[in-house]
């Protein structure tokens, strides 16, 4: 029987540091799980500031240290994506607030997900992916450890609904 393809957008700010981080950080996990037929995964951000840009040196720099190549190019949120993607995933508040703005339908606003909800082994501490771009090398790190913690279990999630 044919499984349902999952297509997940994962959305930050500027679209140059989280957001592609969360890409990447999933799709290794969905690769190494040999899912790639099962997922379409992407990554916009709120604002244009940074488009066609690749990621912020210093996330790219954090990411190779873990075996992630970041090769993603920053675009903006669109209104088709509401239509394209069945889960569109904000990092923070703010995020989530500009998205639920932008959502056209209450099909679309439903789509919109906190990457916060998947937080497993940090939970206490985050209720949100903190933005990195005025932090020092931590920042970078954090961001990198929520992401994999969060993409486990999103992962997790999907499968298991899906199996
Ligand atoms: P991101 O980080 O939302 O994780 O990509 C930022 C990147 C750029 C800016 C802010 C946050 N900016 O203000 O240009």
């Amino acid at each position: 029987m044919e499984q349902q393809k999952y297509r997940i957008l994962f959305v930050c700010l500027g679209n140059i540091c989280r957001s592609p981080a969360a890409q990447a950080v999933m799709q290794r996990i969905v690769d190494e799980h040999g899912a790639s037929g099962r997922f379409e995964l992407d990554s916009a951000g709120i604002g244009n500031w940074h488009a066609g840009q690749l990621p912020d040196p210093r996330m790219r720099a954090h990411a190779r240290r873990r075996g992630l190549e970041l090769t993603h190019r920053a675009r903006q949120v669109r209104e088709s994506d509401f239509d394209r993607f069945d889960l569109i995933i904000g990092m923070d508040s703010g995020n989530l607030a500009d998205l639920r703005e932008l959502a056209p339908t209450p099909e679309a606003l439903a789509k919109i997900k906190p990457m916060a909800a998947w937080i497993r082994t940090m939970a206490t501490r985050y209720d949100h992916v903190p933005d990195p771009y005025y932090e020092g090398a931590e920042g970078f790190e954090l961001v990198l450890d929520l992401l994999d913690d969060a993409c486990s279990a999103l992962y997790a999630d999907l499968t298991r609904i899906n199996s």
